[in-house]
Protein backbone atom coordinates (compact mmCIF):
# COMPACT_ATOMS: atom_id res chain seq x y z
CA UNK A 1 0.00 0.00 0.00
CA UNK A 2 1.44 3.49 -0.99
CA UNK A 3 1.08 6.47 0.79
CA UNK A 4 2.33 9.83 -0.77
CA UNK A 5 4.66 7.22 -2.44
CA UNK A 6 6.12 5.48 0.83
CA UNK A 7 4.49 1.96 1.05
CA UNK A 8 2.99 1.33 4.15
CA UNK A 9 4.03 -2.16 5.69
CA UNK A 10 1.47 -4.48 7.16
CA UNK A 11 1.99 -3.76 10.66
CA UNK A 12 1.88 -0.29 9.90
CA UNK A 13 -2.27 -0.90 8.45
CA UNK A 14 -3.26 -2.71 10.90
CA UNK A 15 -2.03 -0.37 13.65
CA UNK A 16 -4.05 2.27 11.32
CA UNK A 17 -6.85 -0.08 11.50
CA UNK A 18 -6.86 -0.76 14.96
CA UNK A 19 -6.96 3.08 15.54
CA UNK A 20 -10.52 3.62 15.12
CA UNK A 21 -13.85 2.11 15.75
CA UNK A 22 -15.13 0.55 12.78
CA UNK A 23 -19.38 -0.11 11.83
CA UNK A 24 -18.25 -2.38 8.60
CA UNK A 25 -16.37 -5.24 9.15
CA UNK A 26 -14.67 -5.44 5.22
CA UNK A 27 -11.51 -6.05 3.65
CA UNK A 28 -10.09 -2.21 3.67
CA UNK A 29 -7.02 -4.07 2.17
CA UNK A 30 -5.54 -7.24 1.02
CA UNK A 31 -6.36 -9.95 3.71
CA UNK A 32 -6.44 -7.56 6.69
CA UNK A 33 -10.12 -6.99 7.64
CA UNK A 34 -11.56 -3.94 9.68
CA UNK A 35 -13.55 -5.11 13.29
CA UNK A 36 -17.24 -3.99 12.27
CA UNK A 37 -20.37 -5.40 13.28
CA UNK A 38 -21.77 -5.49 9.83
CA UNK A 39 -20.25 -8.00 7.39
CA UNK A 40 -20.24 -6.70 4.17
CA UNK A 41 -18.61 -8.22 1.07
CA UNK A 42 -18.71 -5.00 -1.44
CA UNK A 43 -17.75 -5.85 -4.24
CA UNK A 44 -20.49 -8.87 -4.77
CA UNK A 45 -23.29 -6.74 -3.08
CA UNK A 46 -22.71 -3.73 -5.71
CA UNK A 47 -22.56 -6.75 -8.42
CA UNK A 48 -25.99 -7.91 -6.90
CA UNK A 49 -27.44 -4.28 -6.77
CA UNK A 50 -26.62 -3.79 -10.46
CA UNK A 51 -23.80 -1.41 -10.51
CA UNK A 52 -21.50 -1.99 -13.44
CA UNK A 53 -17.98 -3.04 -13.04
CA UNK A 54 -16.54 -0.14 -15.40
CA UNK A 55 -17.22 3.08 -14.06
CA UNK A 56 -14.13 4.68 -15.98
CA UNK A 57 -15.12 8.71 -16.37
CA UNK A 58 -18.22 8.21 -13.92
CA UNK A 59 -18.83 10.81 -11.31
CA UNK A 60 -20.14 8.98 -7.98
CA UNK A 61 -21.66 10.74 -4.83
CA UNK A 62 -21.99 7.97 -2.74
CA UNK A 63 -24.28 9.31 0.43
CA UNK A 64 -23.73 7.18 3.52
CA UNK A 65 -20.35 6.03 3.21
CA UNK A 66 -19.79 5.75 6.84
CA UNK A 67 -16.37 4.09 7.15
CA UNK A 68 -15.66 3.64 2.70
CA UNK A 69 -16.94 -0.09 2.77
CA UNK A 70 -18.12 0.25 -1.15
CA UNK A 71 -16.00 3.95 -1.47
CA UNK A 72 -12.95 2.34 -2.72
CA UNK A 73 -14.19 -0.52 -4.33
CA UNK A 74 -16.60 1.84 -6.10
CA UNK A 75 -13.24 3.66 -6.72
CA UNK A 76 -11.87 0.78 -7.74
CA UNK A 77 -14.40 0.48 -10.53
CA UNK A 78 -12.81 3.65 -12.38
CA UNK A 79 -15.05 6.31 -11.08
CA UNK A 80 -14.53 9.61 -9.67
CA UNK A 81 -16.04 9.00 -6.08
CA UNK A 82 -17.01 11.74 -3.64
CA UNK A 83 -18.25 10.16 -0.26
CA UNK A 84 -20.96 11.72 1.67
CA UNK A 85 -22.08 10.87 5.49
CA UNK A 86 -23.05 13.28 8.17
CA UNK A 87 -20.26 11.80 10.45
CA UNK A 88 -16.79 12.54 10.45
CA UNK A 89 -14.46 11.00 8.24
CA UNK A 90 -11.38 11.36 10.97
CA UNK A 91 -13.65 9.63 13.68
CA UNK A 92 -15.69 6.87 11.21
CA UNK A 93 -12.33 4.97 10.25
CA UNK A 94 -13.29 6.91 6.72
CA UNK A 95 -9.88 8.77 6.69
CA UNK A 96 -7.85 5.57 8.09
CA UNK A 97 -8.89 3.52 4.78
CA UNK A 98 -8.73 6.10 2.54
CA UNK A 99 -4.77 6.49 3.91
CA UNK A 100 -4.48 2.87 3.26
CA UNK A 101 -6.18 2.61 -0.04
CA UNK A 102 -4.68 5.85 -1.60
CA UNK A 103 -7.37 6.77 -2.38
CA UNK A 104 -8.22 9.94 -4.31
CA UNK A 105 -11.72 9.98 -3.15
CA UNK A 106 -13.40 13.23 -1.98
CA UNK A 107 -15.10 13.22 1.39
CA UNK A 108 -18.21 15.98 2.07
CA UNK A 109 -19.57 16.20 6.24
CA UNK A 110 -22.76 17.20 5.47
CA UNK A 111 -26.33 16.12 6.14
CA UNK A 112 -28.00 15.00 2.33
CA UNK A 113 -31.03 17.32 3.48
CA UNK A 114 -28.58 20.27 2.30
CA UNK A 115 -27.47 18.72 -0.75
CA UNK A 116 -27.18 20.55 -3.81
CA UNK A 117 -25.32 20.78 -6.82
CA UNK A 118 -24.14 24.11 -6.29
CA UNK A 119 -22.34 23.32 -3.39
CA UNK A 120 -21.66 19.70 -4.44
CA UNK A 121 -21.55 19.14 -8.04
CA UNK A 122 -23.55 16.72 -10.35
CA UNK A 123 -22.65 13.07 -10.41
CA UNK A 124 -23.97 10.11 -13.01
CA UNK A 125 -24.27 7.78 -10.68
CA UNK A 126 -25.99 8.41 -6.79
CA UNK A 127 -25.40 5.21 -3.80
CA UNK A 128 -28.10 5.98 -1.20
CA UNK A 129 -27.73 2.87 0.50
CA UNK A 130 -28.94 2.04 3.65
CA UNK A 131 -30.01 5.86 4.48
CA UNK A 132 -33.60 6.90 3.56
CA UNK A 133 -35.13 5.41 6.46
CA UNK A 134 -32.67 7.02 8.70
CA UNK A 135 -33.52 10.48 8.01
CA UNK A 136 -36.56 12.76 8.72
CA UNK A 137 -37.21 14.55 5.13
CA UNK A 138 -36.66 11.21 2.82
CA UNK A 139 -38.23 12.44 -0.04
CA UNK A 140 -36.48 15.93 -0.07
CA UNK A 141 -33.25 13.37 -0.18
CA UNK A 142 -34.42 12.14 -3.09
CA UNK A 143 -35.51 15.01 -4.77
CA UNK A 144 -31.89 16.76 -3.83
CA UNK A 145 -30.84 13.21 -5.58
CA UNK A 146 -32.69 14.13 -9.06
CA UNK A 147 -31.13 17.97 -8.59
CA UNK A 148 -27.64 16.54 -8.51
CA UNK A 149 -28.11 13.81 -10.85
CA UNK A 150 -26.71 14.43 -14.65
CA UNK A 151 -29.43 13.56 -17.09
CA UNK A 152 -30.18 10.02 -17.34
CA UNK A 153 -28.16 9.70 -14.25
CA UNK A 154 -29.24 6.51 -11.88
CA UNK A 155 -29.74 6.42 -8.29
CA UNK A 156 -28.91 3.01 -6.39
CA UNK A 157 -30.91 2.97 -2.65
CA UNK A 158 -31.50 0.59 -0.56
CA UNK A 159 -33.09 0.07 3.24
CA UNK A 160 -35.70 -1.28 4.88
CA UNK A 161 -39.42 -1.55 3.94
CA UNK A 162 -42.65 -2.17 5.83
CA UNK A 163 -43.56 -5.54 4.23
CA UNK A 164 -41.87 -7.85 5.82
CA UNK A 165 -41.40 -5.44 9.20
CA UNK A 166 -42.70 -8.38 11.45
CA UNK A 167 -39.50 -10.19 11.04
CA UNK A 168 -37.89 -7.44 13.18
CA UNK A 169 -39.46 -5.34 15.05
CA UNK A 170 -42.14 -6.57 18.06
CA UNK A 171 -44.60 -3.67 17.57
CA UNK A 172 -45.15 -4.76 14.00
CA UNK A 173 -45.25 -8.81 14.89
CA UNK A 174 -48.15 -7.89 16.99
CA UNK A 175 -49.99 -6.51 14.48
CA UNK A 176 -48.90 -8.84 11.79
CA UNK A 177 -53.52 -9.51 10.84
CA UNK A 178 -53.71 -5.92 10.28
CA UNK A 179 -50.40 -5.43 8.38
CA UNK A 180 -50.63 -8.07 6.23
CA UNK A 181 -54.17 -6.73 5.14
CA UNK A 182 -52.90 -3.83 3.72
CA UNK A 183 -49.55 -3.46 3.37
CA UNK A 184 -49.48 -4.54 -0.77
CA UNK A 185 -53.04 -2.46 -1.28
CA UNK A 186 -52.14 0.65 -0.18
CA UNK A 187 -49.12 3.15 -0.09
CA UNK A 188 -48.26 3.89 3.14
CA UNK A 189 -44.86 4.41 5.79
CA UNK A 190 -45.00 3.69 9.48
CA UNK A 191 -42.90 6.63 11.08
CA UNK A 192 -41.44 5.42 14.22
CA UNK A 193 -40.54 7.94 16.51
CA UNK A 194 -37.41 5.79 17.80
CA UNK A 195 -38.15 2.35 18.23
CA UNK A 196 -38.52 0.53 15.05
CA UNK A 197 -36.73 -2.75 15.03
CA UNK A 198 -34.71 -1.17 18.28
CA UNK A 199 -32.64 1.12 16.50
CA UNK A 200 -33.22 4.82 17.42
CA UNK A 201 -32.48 6.54 14.00
CA UNK A 202 -35.17 4.25 12.28
CA UNK A 203 -37.30 7.01 11.12
CA UNK A 204 -39.93 6.19 8.18
CA UNK A 205 -40.29 2.74 7.21
CA UNK A 206 -42.19 2.61 3.78
CA UNK A 207 -43.88 -0.52 1.97
CA UNK A 208 -42.62 -0.68 -1.44
CA UNK A 209 -45.85 1.09 -2.90
CA UNK A 210 -44.98 4.41 -0.98
CA UNK A 211 -41.54 4.09 -2.07
CA UNK A 212 -42.24 3.70 -5.42
CA UNK A 213 -44.26 6.86 -5.07
CA UNK A 214 -41.56 8.68 -3.29
CA UNK A 215 -39.64 8.18 -6.27
CA UNK A 216 -42.10 9.27 -8.42
CA UNK A 217 -42.82 12.25 -7.17
CA UNK A 218 -38.91 12.76 -7.44
CA UNK A 219 -38.91 12.47 -11.14
CA UNK A 220 -37.70 8.70 -10.95
CA UNK A 221 -38.25 6.07 -13.07
CA UNK A 222 -37.48 2.67 -11.04
CA UNK A 223 -36.16 -0.03 -13.03
CA UNK A 224 -35.03 -2.67 -10.66
CA UNK A 225 -36.44 -4.02 -6.83
CA UNK A 226 -35.45 -6.60 -4.91
CA UNK A 227 -36.75 -7.47 -1.68
CA UNK A 228 -35.67 -9.50 1.41
CA UNK A 229 -38.25 -11.21 3.06
CA UNK A 230 -35.61 -11.77 6.36
CA UNK A 231 -34.45 -8.32 7.21
CA UNK A 232 -37.42 -6.54 5.75
CA UNK A 233 -35.10 -4.88 3.25
CA UNK A 234 -35.11 -3.48 -0.24
CA UNK A 235 -32.73 -2.50 -2.87
CA UNK A 236 -33.43 -0.87 -6.03
CA UNK A 237 -32.33 1.47 -9.05
CA UNK A 238 -34.20 4.46 -10.76
CA UNK A 239 -33.84 6.47 -13.86
CA UNK A 240 -33.54 10.68 -13.36
CA UNK A 241 -36.43 11.40 -15.87
CA UNK A 242 -35.14 14.81 -18.02
CA UNK A 243 -37.34 17.42 -18.06
CA UNK A 244 -39.51 16.07 -15.11
CA UNK A 245 -41.61 18.87 -13.39
CA UNK A 246 -44.42 17.79 -10.33
CA UNK A 247 -46.57 20.54 -11.38
CA UNK A 248 -48.67 20.13 -14.69
CA UNK A 249 -47.30 22.34 -17.63
CA UNK A 250 -50.24 24.67 -18.21
CA UNK A 251 -49.34 26.03 -14.55
CA UNK A 252 -46.51 27.73 -15.76
CA UNK A 253 -48.96 29.44 -18.31
CA UNK A 254 -50.86 31.22 -14.78
CA UNK A 255 -51.79 34.41 -14.78
CA UNK A 256 -52.98 36.13 -11.23
CA UNK A 257 -54.55 38.71 -12.89
CA UNK A 258 -55.38 41.09 -16.53
CA UNK A 259 -53.90 44.04 -15.22
CA UNK A 260 -50.37 43.09 -15.09
CA UNK A 261 -50.72 41.63 -18.42
CA UNK A 262 -52.10 44.96 -20.49
CA UNK A 263 -48.80 44.76 -22.38
CA UNK A 264 -48.80 41.07 -22.91
CA UNK A 265 -52.73 41.21 -24.64
CA UNK A 266 -51.50 43.86 -27.05
CA UNK A 267 -49.92 41.30 -29.24
CA UNK A 268 -52.89 39.43 -29.87
CA UNK A 269 -55.39 40.38 -32.00
CA UNK A 270 -58.74 38.05 -31.48
CA UNK A 271 -59.16 36.92 -27.49
CA UNK A 272 -61.41 34.62 -26.35
CA UNK A 273 -61.84 33.91 -22.73
CA UNK A 274 -63.25 30.52 -21.61
CA UNK A 275 -65.66 30.26 -18.83
CA UNK A 276 -69.04 32.17 -18.40
CA UNK A 277 -69.16 32.35 -14.69
CA UNK A 278 -69.03 34.33 -11.57
CA UNK A 279 -64.95 34.42 -11.85
CA UNK A 280 -65.73 36.07 -15.22
CA UNK A 281 -68.18 38.21 -13.63
CA UNK A 282 -64.90 39.76 -10.85
CA UNK A 283 -62.43 40.17 -13.67
CA UNK A 284 -65.45 42.67 -15.56
CA UNK A 285 -62.89 46.04 -14.30
CA UNK A 286 -60.40 45.06 -15.52
CA UNK A 287 -60.93 43.27 -18.60
CA UNK A 288 -62.34 46.68 -19.58
CA UNK A 289 -59.18 48.04 -18.30
CA UNK A 290 -57.05 45.69 -19.59
CA UNK A 291 -58.23 44.07 -22.54
CA UNK A 292 -57.91 46.15 -25.85
CA UNK A 293 -61.21 46.99 -26.86
CA UNK A 294 -61.81 45.12 -30.04
CA UNK A 295 -60.04 42.02 -29.64
CA UNK A 296 -62.30 40.04 -27.50
CA UNK A 297 -64.21 37.05 -29.48
CA UNK A 298 -66.21 35.77 -27.54
CA UNK A 299 -66.63 33.55 -24.09
CA UNK A 300 -66.93 29.76 -24.99
CA UNK A 301 -68.62 28.14 -21.75
CA UNK A 302 -69.74 24.16 -21.46
CA UNK A 303 -72.63 24.37 -20.47
CA UNK A 304 -75.59 24.87 -23.32
CA UNK A 305 -77.78 26.49 -21.51
CA UNK A 306 -75.69 29.59 -21.26
CA UNK A 307 -74.74 29.31 -25.03
CA UNK A 308 -76.63 32.68 -27.28
CA UNK A 309 -76.38 34.45 -24.43
CA UNK A 310 -74.19 37.38 -23.28
CA UNK A 311 -71.56 38.21 -20.61
CA UNK A 312 -70.00 41.36 -20.11
CA UNK A 313 -71.59 42.39 -23.33
CA UNK A 314 -69.74 39.35 -25.14
CA UNK A 315 -71.34 36.46 -27.02
CA UNK A 316 -71.30 33.02 -25.16
CA UNK A 317 -70.07 30.34 -27.38
CA UNK A 318 -70.27 26.68 -27.63
CA UNK A 319 -66.68 25.43 -27.56
CA UNK A 320 -67.00 23.69 -30.39
CA UNK A 321 -67.35 26.89 -32.06
CA UNK A 322 -63.75 27.94 -31.20
CA UNK A 323 -62.35 26.80 -34.33
CA UNK A 324 -64.34 29.65 -36.12
CA UNK A 325 -63.62 32.44 -33.94
CA UNK A 326 -59.97 31.46 -34.42
CA UNK A 327 -58.69 33.08 -31.64
CA UNK A 328 -54.75 33.89 -31.33
CA UNK A 329 -54.86 33.74 -27.18
CA UNK A 330 -57.91 31.74 -24.78
CA UNK A 331 -57.49 33.22 -21.55
CA UNK A 332 -59.19 30.78 -18.95
CA UNK A 333 -61.59 31.69 -16.10
CA UNK A 334 -62.48 28.42 -14.50
CA UNK A 335 -62.27 25.63 -11.64
CA UNK A 336 -61.78 23.44 -14.20
CA UNK A 337 -58.87 25.13 -15.97
CA UNK A 338 -56.71 21.62 -16.13
CA UNK A 339 -59.19 20.32 -17.56
CA UNK A 340 -60.16 23.10 -19.90
CA UNK A 341 -56.48 23.15 -21.03
CA UNK A 342 -56.57 19.70 -21.92
CA UNK A 343 -59.71 19.59 -24.17
CA UNK A 344 -57.99 22.93 -25.82
CA UNK A 345 -54.77 20.99 -26.32
CA UNK A 346 -56.56 18.51 -28.05
CA UNK A 347 -58.60 21.01 -30.27
CA UNK A 348 -55.54 21.97 -31.54
CA UNK A 349 -53.85 18.80 -32.46
CA UNK A 350 -57.42 17.75 -34.24
CA UNK A 351 -57.78 21.19 -35.95
CA UNK A 352 -54.09 22.31 -36.39
CA UNK A 353 -55.48 25.79 -35.19
CA UNK A 354 -53.00 27.33 -33.12
CA UNK A 355 -53.09 29.72 -29.71
CA UNK A 356 -52.07 30.61 -26.77
CA UNK A 357 -53.52 29.45 -23.65
CA UNK A 358 -53.14 31.13 -19.94
CA UNK A 359 -55.22 30.39 -16.53
CA UNK A 360 -56.48 33.42 -14.78
CA UNK A 361 -57.36 32.73 -11.39
CA UNK A 362 -56.51 34.93 -8.67
CA UNK A 363 -59.01 33.09 -6.12
CA UNK A 364 -57.14 29.73 -6.02
CA UNK A 365 -54.02 29.37 -4.09
CA UNK A 366 -50.70 27.77 -4.86
CA UNK A 367 -48.36 25.18 -3.09
CA UNK A 368 -45.61 27.10 -3.69
CA UNK A 369 -43.37 23.58 -2.29
CA UNK A 370 -44.48 21.80 -5.03
CA UNK A 371 -46.45 25.01 -7.83
CA UNK A 372 -49.78 22.23 -6.95
CA UNK A 373 -53.33 23.95 -6.46
CA UNK A 374 -54.23 24.11 -2.97
CA UNK A 375 -58.04 23.21 -3.44
C1 LIG B 1 -27.09 2.19 8.05
S1 LIG B 1 -25.72 3.16 7.61
C2 LIG B 1 -25.46 2.63 5.95
C3 LIG B 1 -24.00 2.55 5.59
C4 LIG B 1 -23.71 2.03 4.19
N1 LIG B 1 -24.16 2.96 3.18
C5 LIG B 1 -24.35 0.67 4.00
O1 LIG B 1 -25.28 0.54 3.21
O2 LIG B 1 -23.91 -0.29 4.64
C6 LIG B 1 -26.36 4.80 7.39
C7 LIG B 1 -25.31 5.83 7.02
O3 LIG B 1 -25.98 7.02 6.64
C8 LIG B 1 -25.41 8.12 7.31
N2 LIG B 1 -26.44 9.13 7.46
C9 LIG B 1 -27.48 9.16 8.33
N3 LIG B 1 -28.22 10.25 8.17
C10 LIG B 1 -27.65 10.96 7.16
C11 LIG B 1 -27.95 12.18 6.55
N4 LIG B 1 -29.01 12.90 6.94
N5 LIG B 1 -27.17 12.62 5.54
C12 LIG B 1 -26.10 11.89 5.14
N6 LIG B 1 -25.76 10.71 5.69
C13 LIG B 1 -26.52 10.25 6.70
C14 LIG B 1 -24.93 7.54 8.62
O4 LIG B 1 -23.96 8.33 9.23
C15 LIG B 1 -24.40 6.20 8.15
O5 LIG B 1 -23.09 6.31 7.67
Amino acid sequence: MMVDDKVLSKDEILELVASRTWYHRYEVSPGVMTPGRMPIDAKMLLDYYGLPQDLTGKRVLEIGAWDGAYTFEIERRGASVTAMDIQNKDRTGFAVAHRINNSKAKHIQCDVTYLNPKDHGKYDIVMFLGVYYHILHPLLAFQNIYNVLNDEGTVFYSGHILEYSYNIDGLMAKHKPELMAIVDKIPLTLFSRGCHANVWSNWYIPNLLCLNDWLATAGFKVFKQQVHEEGSTMAGAAKKITNFKLAPDWDANRWYDLSSHKEDMKGYKRILFFGAGGRLEGLQEELRQSVPAGAIVGVADNDPAKWGKTIAGYPIVNPKDIPALKPDLVIIVSTFAVEIFEALDKLQGETGLFFEMVNVDANRLLDTSCGREVY
